[in-house]
């Protein structure tokens, strides 16, 4: 993948061990448990390391005009493969409904298809704005797998 990737409004940018701070945040607003600090700063470390490493990582979104975090949107291994990764975003609440994630994953998208055949996401069956993300990326719905937190979605992409 680039190192950077431009939209019309976004700049997408690898991870670096000072996005700590942000990224706590972010994390924050889940409704589930925020990671520790020790936790985070490992999780941006991995990213940070992995784009040295030119492996899979996510890339920092910012907001061009104003160069800050407004989350993080990319590929990841998570439950996929290196050879099919996943693609995940996650936004400030703020930042929602902007159509950023859209934007940003539409060129996450389009810089994945070299050397790749797809990409996956899973996603909870109750996250329908995420759901509606994928659909406008032209994800289509494959199996569900089923575990203590409920429904997970799996949709795929052919690239
Ligand atoms: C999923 C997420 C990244 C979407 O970010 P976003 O920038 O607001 O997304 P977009 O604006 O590009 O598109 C969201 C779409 O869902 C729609 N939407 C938003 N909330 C909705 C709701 N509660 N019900 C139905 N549709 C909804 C929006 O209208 C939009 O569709 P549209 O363009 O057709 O109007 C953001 O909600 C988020 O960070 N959620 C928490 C983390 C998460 O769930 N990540 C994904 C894990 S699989």
């Amino acid at each position: 993948m680039p190192r950077e990737l431009s939209t019309e409004r976004l700049t997408l940018r690898p991870f670096m061990p000072d996005d700590v701070d942000w990224h706590l945040g972010l994390l924050g607003e889940r409704d589930a448990p925020a990671p520790t600090r020790a936790e985070n700063e490992a999780a941006v470390l991995h990213a940070s390391s992995a784009w040295t490493d030119g492996g899979i990582a996510p890339y920092v979104v910012t907001v061009t005009r104003g160069a800050q975090a407004v989350g993080y949107c990319g590929l990841i291994v998570g439950r996929a493969t290196s050879d099919a990764p996943g693609i995940a975003y996650e936004l400030f609440r703020r930042d929602h409904g902007n159509g950023y994630a859209t934007e940003a994953a539409t060129a996450v998208v389009a810089a994945a298809g070299t050397g790749r055949a797809r990409l996956w996401s899973t996603v909870r069956a109750w996250n329908v704005p995420s759901l509606n993300v994928l659909a406008k990326l032209q994800f289509s719905q494959d199996h569900s797998t089923f575990d203590d937190r409920g429904e997970l979605i799996w949709l795929k992409r052919e690239l």
